[in-house]
């Protein structure tokens, strides 16, 4: 039998892709075990349901960072003239107090989030509906191998469309007539990461925004284990590749490739 990997997971809200993964964990769909579960909001139900499962939790409270209602620290490997050099989750014109606060109380909850991590040396960490933008201070500390990232993330589109916080909403308001989900890397963009899988559904004129949630999420229970289990059997790196564009400038893009 293949060696389990370690997985990690973090949420904010009802896990019910969690709970998608630790059944395929527990059935044998996923060759892995999830070893922790963390949230940035306390008391939600993803937690409870790690629990159920006997598998440790814990909770970074980012809404208590962000509000400044303690005093902390920041880490003293934290450069913020290296994160604004790295990052592409603002454009150049964002109000620059804005985006330096943003990184500056990000780098508190990520080292936060790392020395929970840090006991369980994972393989891999997924992000199950956690709904905040990880900062190059922490991927870089989780991601160490240039070809084989570490991060994975669903979002509730057909990425490179509808990228953000409401996929569905954004998906159903727009008139679209197939929606879907996507399993991506994590890279320094907001859901701009290379592509794993997509998993698509048709909306019918008569589906409310509710119906296209429950497709969607129907969808993502079956996408999310089989691109962990990809993982899981090292089928998975990423290469960049160039492309030249009618016009003729380069496009150098990274890229999965499924082995
Ligand atoms: C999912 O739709 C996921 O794609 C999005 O947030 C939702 C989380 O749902 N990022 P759950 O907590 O897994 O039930």
């Amino acid at each position: 039998m293949e060696k389990k990997i370690r997985i990690g997971a973090l949420i904010s809200g009802g896990g019910s892709n969690l709970q998608a993964i630790i059944d395929g964990c527990e059935s044998g769909g996923i060759s892995g075990d999830v070893v922790f579960t963390g949230s940035d909001v306390p008391g939600v139900k993803g937690l409870e349901r790690a629990e159920k499962h006997g598998i440790p939790t814990f909770v970074v409270n980012y809404g208590a960072i962000i509000k400044g209602e303690e005093k902390f620290d920041l880490p003293e490997d934290f450069s913020l003239e290296e994160i604004l050099g790295k990052q592409s989750l603002f454009q150049a014109d964002a109000p620059a107090e804005k985006v330096k606060r943003f990184f500056l109380t990000r780098a508190v909850a990520e080292a936060s989030l790392l020395a929970e991590m840090k006991a369980y040396d994972i393989d891999l960490l997924v992000l199950a509906g956690f709904m905040r933008n990880l900062s190059p201070y922490f991927i870089d500390r989780v991601n160490t191998d240039p070809v084989l990232p570490r991060i994975m993330n669903i979002h509730p589109a057909l990425l490179p469309s509808f990228p953000g916080v409401d996929g569905y909403g954004d998906t159903f308001r727009y008139g679209c007539r197939v929606g879907g989900c996507t399993v991506h890397f994590i890279d320094y963009g907001e859901d701009s990461g290379p592509i794993i899988g997509q998993k698509a559904f048709p909306i019918d004129p008569s589906d409310t925004l509710d119906a296209v949630k429950k497709k969607g999420l129907e969808k993502e229970w079956e996408l999310y284990p089989e691109c962990i289990e990809l993982f899981c059997r090292g089928k998975l790196k990423t290469e960049e590749t160039t492309f030249e564009l009618p016009g003729g400038k380069k496009l150098v893009k990274s890229r999965v490739k499924i082995l």
